[in-house]
This record gives C-alpha cells, structure tokens and sequence, in this order.
C-alpha cells in the first residue's frame, strides 16, 4: 500500500521523529519551525519584491530596459508570465532581481553560527569551541574583490556572467544553505515579471527618495531600512514605499467568473469597483513589516 502522506507541513513536522532516537519535536521546536517557514517563506519574498521595484524607480533607465524587455517579448494579451517563460526570455529582468538580492538582501546581517568542538582555525585564526560567530551577508554581498562599482546598483553585471549569481550570499552557502532557494526564485521573477507587463509603476510627486536626490557616492539615496535579525525592511514603509501603480490598456488579467459548477470554496468575486479603483489607486507596498 502507497504510503500516507502528511496533509501538511504542520502535519509533517507533527509527526516527524530523528531517524535514530525516534525521539519527536517538542512543541517549542514545532513552534520555531513554523516560525521559520513563515518569516522565511512570506517575510523575506515580499521584502524582496518590495526592494526590486524600489530600486527600478531609482533606476529608471533599469526600470525602462526591464519593462520593454518583458513588454516585447510578451505582447498585451498574453496571460500570466510563468516562470519557465520569464526564465527563457527576461535575461536583464532577472538580472535586476538578482542584483537587488545583491544590494538589499532581506536576510538581515548576521547568519549566527558556533563554533563545534574542538575549535576550529580560519584564515590562521584559531577560535575556541562554543564562540558565537556571524556571518555578515552584506558584507559577502559588498565586497570590492568580488563586486565592481558595489554601492551601485548594475543588474548589466549579471548579464552573459552567469557564474557571478553564485558569489551573491543572501541564500547562504553550504548545509544550512536556505533550502527555499529555488522556489523563492521561481515566485519572485514571474511576480515581477507579470507586473512589469501588466502596470505602469512611477513615484508620486511627494516622493522622499527619486533618482536625482544623490547620495555621497552620487548613487540614488535608499529609503532608510530597519536593520533587524531575520528580515530588513524599510524603516517607514507607510512614508517610503509609495508608488503609483497603473494598470495598462489592453491587458488582460481580469479574472473571470466561472460557472459556478467550475467554482471552488476558495474562489471569490472581486467587488463591483475593484478594476476601477486598481487603475488610479496610490499604495504602499506592504509585507515586509516583522512583527516578531
Ligand atoms: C529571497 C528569498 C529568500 C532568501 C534571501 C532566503 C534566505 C535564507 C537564509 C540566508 C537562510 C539562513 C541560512 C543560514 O543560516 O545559513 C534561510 C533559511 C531558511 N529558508 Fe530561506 N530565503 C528565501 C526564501 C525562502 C523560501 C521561499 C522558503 C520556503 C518556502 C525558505 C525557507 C527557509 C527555511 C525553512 C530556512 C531555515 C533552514 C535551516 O534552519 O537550516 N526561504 N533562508
């Protein structure tokens, strides 16, 4: 007989037990695993899509070559860009994701590890057993061995150089490697890709941060972020993160009522002004405000 599956990841962690002691999660530990999927899962994707599009309005010539990239090679009526597509034809659209997982990393600063027993020894340096270390993922993400011109942000560097995506650290490297890695990006480039085609994004007039308000090093200054354990966020996402989101003529995403025979308990209608009120609506992106 097939065997049963958990119906869900809460289920599977429930059930679960170390192959050897047969030992179970305590509760607290089912607690911080839950916690982990979330903030993991949601938290830093969001983060993540709020950044690109942050930076491509800093960056308009970026934001310009990314939308006609997508624009061209998936006319108005095309339905929603899956990741498949947007992976075969948005070399420089993707090329702007990964270079904002670069300059932004929504993973915080430090990734917290101990040393084993026994010490170890890196780069000539011995360090006892038990020392908390951090590695510092802007740092790895900033370092001007690795990354030409690093404040800036170039998405143009990843660009026929696929082995330069492998030195961006935010997912982490070696066993504790974020194992969420591919899905992240497999929900991050169509998302951005499908807003691309679908809408026309600029700042509104009152806008704090533009693309000529220049910084020290004369690039575009970044909203102020919040500089937390596990996500980083902008500080005043209800100040900061504001942008006009336009839906263009001629697209076609508006989802359709199905018979109700096709209809699922989840599916549900949108209110009578929804498409109306989308096209001149003024919102702040939201998602990526921890409150944990
Ligand atoms: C842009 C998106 C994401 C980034 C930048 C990211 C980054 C990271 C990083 C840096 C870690 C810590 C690794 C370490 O300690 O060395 C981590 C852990 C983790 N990530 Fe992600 N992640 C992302 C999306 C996701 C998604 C979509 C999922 C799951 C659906 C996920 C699931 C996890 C889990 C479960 C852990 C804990 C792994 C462990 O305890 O060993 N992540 N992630």
């Amino acid at each position: 007989m097939a065997e049963q599956r958990p119906t869900d990841i809460l289920q599977a962690l429930l059930d679960g037990e170390d192959p050897e002691s047969k030992a179970k999660m305590t509760a607290t530990q089912v607690v911080a695993e839950n916690i982990a999927i979330i903030v993991a899962s949601t938290d830093i994707v969001a983060q993540t899509l709020t950044w690109t599009l942050s930076y491509l309005m800093l960056y308009p010539e970026a934001y310009r070559r990314a939308t006609d990239e997508v624009r061209r090679a998936f006319p108005n009526h095309h339905k929603a860009i899956s990741y498949a597509q947007a992976k075969a034809k948005l070399q420089f659209t993707e090329a702007c994701v990964y270079e904002t997982m670069r300059i932004r990393a929504a993973t915080g600063v430090f990734l917290p590890r101990v040393v084993p027993k026994g010490g170890a020894t890196f780069q000539g340096h011995f360090l006892p057993e038990g020392t908390e270390l951090g590695v510092n993922v802007a740092g790895a993400n900033h370092h001007q061995t690795t990354w030409t011109s690093p404040r800036r942000f170039m998405p143009e560097r990843f660009i026929d150089n696929e082995n330069l995506k492998q030195n961006i650290f935010s997912f982490s490297l070696g066993a504790r490697v974020c194992p969420g890695k591919n899905l992240a990006l497999i929900e991050i480039l169509p998302t951005i890709a499908n807003l691309l085609k679908n809408y026309d994004f600029t700042l509104p007039p009152s806008a704090l941060f533009t693309p000529d308000k220049l910084d020290e090093h004369g690039n575009p200054t970044v909203m102020p972020r919040s500089h937390r354990f596990t996500s980083v966020g902008p500080t005043y996402p209800d100040r900061d993160c504001q942008i006009i989101c336009q839906k263009r003529q001629g697209t076609d995403d508006t989802p359709r009522k199905q018979p109700s025979s096709q209809r699922s308990r989840h599916d549900v209608d949108l209110p009578p002004r929804a498409n109306e009120l989308r096209q001149r609506s003024l919102f702040g992106i939201r998602g990526f405000r921890s409150r944990y």
